[in-house]
């Protein structure tokens, strides 16, 4: 099929995600590898996103697909709920060997909305409090639960939801400051929440779930101090703390688990993206002991059709081997190194960049039009020039999410130095374009 027909035909036949779709542009994909991905008339662009932030081993490792294609062969695709396979049992074990140690229990969804939507129902179920409490500056999924647990404006075209879900400002909002230093934002900003806890009656609060570090809503890791202090205050009210790593997790921040660089040990963490390196769609709500021995006693009201789909877990299983084997978690803690001398940079020589942040491999570049500060877009807003810029990363060769004022810099783990050097170079480039037709001197 040439290219022409198959974009014509995906636009005729099918419905594209946040986004009316007579509006969208979409990219002509026929292959991917490694960091790289092929439209069919051979161009070949820097998959500066990993797909959704989540193909971080990189595209079509072979030993992942030798390891699908064993599964295939193997004739088990089973996906029965009260089953037992080879798959369900390895990944299992797998999962509790990779989570802290009070953490040894998963159950299995496809998607990271749905791990969310379980975990919602978990903590319901296992605390017998209905309320839920959510940053705004959070993304937790597009299901009709996981919209209202979301906190970024893709929560108002589906509201009003379902009651219970109770927003708080994150201790890095979009415009409010909470303080100067680190230690003055996590005291001020957990002062704050515990007023809210108070206000909200603590004994109605079933738990609190955060995005360990914020990702489409900005790439933002907590300041030094809060999730240390955000469990304490949560243990003292009975509050379960849920993190979704469904973005963060996976090595994106040089740690297999974003958590790990407090040292905490949430109740449930959610995933799924890097799980399978989205190869297969899968993900997971991993709990803690003490909620895994609610639910031997107690039934889960939950479940899927495809819950434990063998071929899902057997990918799974293969991704997290080749993580290891190529010890892409120090890789991505080592990159990040060479992502931040190069956001240095290019802060340092751009204008038009109003801050640049990463933590690993998870990174965001926010622009600003004048040296006021004022940013290249308005919140939940695009511009000409951001626009312009998508259009000269897809000129130049590189795939990246350009959101409001912003763009993301989230390649896949498995890049090396030089590659990541080639990536900046053409940001670079892009960027002097903007800076020449955009910044206001
Ligand atoms: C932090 C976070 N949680 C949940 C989700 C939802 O995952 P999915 O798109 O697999 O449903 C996403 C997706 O971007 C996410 O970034």
């Amino acid at each position: 099929m040439d290219q022409n027909t198959m974009i014509d035909l995906c636009k005729k036949h099918t419905l594209y995600t946040w986004a009316a779709s007579g509006s969208v542009a979409p990219m002509p994909i026929e292959r991917t590898e490694g960091i790289f991905l092929y439209s069919p008339d051979g161009k070949r662009y820097y998959d500066f996103n990993s797909q959704l932030m989540s193909v971080n081993i990189g595209h079509a490792h072979p030993k992942v697909i030798a390891a699908m294609k064993a599964q295939l062969d193997a004739q088990l695709l089973y996906s029965f709920p009260a089953s037992a396979t080879i798959p369900r049992a390895r990944l299992g074990q797998q999962l509790a060997e990779l989570m802290p140690p009070n953490i040894n229990t998963s159950f299995f969804t496809l998607s990271g909305a749905e791990a969310n939507e379980n975990a919602i129902k978990a903590v319901r179920m296992y605390s017998g409090r209905f309320k839920i409490l959510s940053r705004y500056r959070s993304y937790h999924g597009a299901t009709n639960a996981t919209m209202q647990l979301t906190g970024d404006p893709r929560r108002l075209p589906n509201e009003p939801g379902s009651p219970g879900f109770v927003h708080v400002f994150d201790p890095w909002p979009y415009d409010y400051s909470f303080g100067e230093t680190d230690e003055e934002i996590t005291r001020n900003n957990l002062r704050y929440l515990e007023e809210t806890i108070m206000y909200e009656g603590p004994e109605t609060i079933a738990a609190m779930f955060i995005e360990t570090v914020t990702g489409t809503n900005g790439v933002l890791a907590p300041p030094d101090g809060y999730l240390v202090g955000l469990r304490a205050l949560l243990d003292k009210y009975g509050i379960l703390m849920v993190c979704d790593e469904v973005m963060a997790g996976f090595g994106r921040t040089g740690k297999m688990f974003a958590f790990e660089h407090a040292g905490i040990e949430p109740d449930i963490v959610t995933i799924a993206k890097g799980l399978t390196s989205s190869y297969t769609p899968l993900g997971a709500m991993c709990v803690s002991d003490k909620i895994a021995k609610h639910f031997q006693d107690n039934v889960f009201w939950g479940g899927l059709t495809y819950n434990s789909h063998a071929l899902s877990l057997a990918t799974a299983s293969a991704v997290i081997d080749v993580m290891k084997e190529e010890r892409l978690v120090e890789n991505s803690q080592k990159m990040g190194v060479v992502m931040r001398r190069e956001m240095d940079r290019l802060t340092e020589k751009h204008p038009c960049i109003r801050q640049a942040r990463n933590i690993g491999l998870f990174g965001m570049i926010d622009l600003q039009k004048n040296a006021q500060g004022e940013r290249m877009a308005p919140y939940n807003g695009t511009s000409p020039a951001m626009k312009r810029l998508g259009e000269l990363f897809r000129e130049k060769g590189l795939f990246t999410f350009v959101r409001w004022g912003s763009f993301m810099c989230n390649p896949p783990l498995c890049i090396t130095e030089a590659q990541l050097l080639e990536c900046f170079a053409i940001v670079d480039s892009a960027l002097d374009v903007i800076d020449a037709e955009y910044f206001e001197r």
